[in-house]
């Protein structure tokens, strides 16, 4: 699945090269790095952002008809790889500790990431049954009605959950910086 796609493995090695500074502080102060301090805290407003730009900057490029902004699959691979980036980093943020509303956050992130694997794996070979190629007639136009069918059904899950990630996430943002940031 990694062939050939860029994003993913810029994606994994930006992870890895973010858990392994994450490990050596760790390691260094001999403790996790809590949600609410220094390390923490920048994780999950880096992570945050990165999550932000990718539901917003896609959309944006795919409802715009102007073809300067650069090619919709090079958006698509900037989605791609701040919607992996910044949930490692809110991963690492919430110091592995899952409670209440930002435990809930976090569980909706696992699904809209996990969504997004599952879709672009589906997306990317519709097109090639579209050539028909792989299976003729009428089981071709089959296979290809239940692709549609399925990416309807995908698109239903990955941003409906985005939308209730943001609200929930902004509801956490809100009550944490007042409760554990500024009641201090
Ligand atoms: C989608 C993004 C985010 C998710 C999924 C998330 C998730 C979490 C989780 C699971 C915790 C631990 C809760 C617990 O103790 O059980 C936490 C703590 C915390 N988060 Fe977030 N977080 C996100 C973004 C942010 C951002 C952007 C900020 C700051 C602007 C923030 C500020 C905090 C603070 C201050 C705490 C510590 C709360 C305390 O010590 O009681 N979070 N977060
Ligand atoms: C923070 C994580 C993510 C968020 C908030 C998010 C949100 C969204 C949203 C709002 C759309 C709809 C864009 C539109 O039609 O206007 C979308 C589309 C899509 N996303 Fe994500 N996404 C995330 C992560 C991912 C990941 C990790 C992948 C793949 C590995 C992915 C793959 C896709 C694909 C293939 C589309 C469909 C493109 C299209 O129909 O044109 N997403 N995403």
């Amino acid at each position: 699945m990694l062939r050939g796609n860029i994003e993913l493995w810029l994606a994994t090695i930006t992870c890895i090269f973010i858990g392994a500074g994450y490990g050596l502080i760790s390691l260094w102060t001999r403790e996790i790095p809590a949600a609410g301090e220094l390390i923490g805290h920048t994780l999950g407003i880096i992570g945050f952002i990165l999550m932000l730009m990718t539901e917003i900057l896609y959309s944006i490029r795919k409802r715009s008809r102007r073809a300067t902004l650069g090619r919709m699959s090079t958006w698509l691979r900037f989605h791609i790889y701040m919607g992996l980036v910044g949930p490692f980093m809110v991963l690492l943020h919430t110091s592995w500790k899952f409670n209440g509303l930002a435990g809930a956050t976090t569980l909706l992130t696992v699904i809209i990431v996990f969504s997004g694997i599952i879709g672009r794996y589906i997306f990317t070979r519709i097109p090639r049954t579209l050539d028909g190629i792989e299976i003729e007639g009428a089981l071709s136009q089959e296979a290809l009605r239940r692709g549609r069918q399925f990416l309807a059904l995908w698109h239903t899950v990955h941003i409906p959950i985005g939308m209730a990630l943001f609200i929930s996430a902004f509801i956490h943002i809100g009550g944490a910086l007042y409760y554990a940031t500024f009641l201090k």
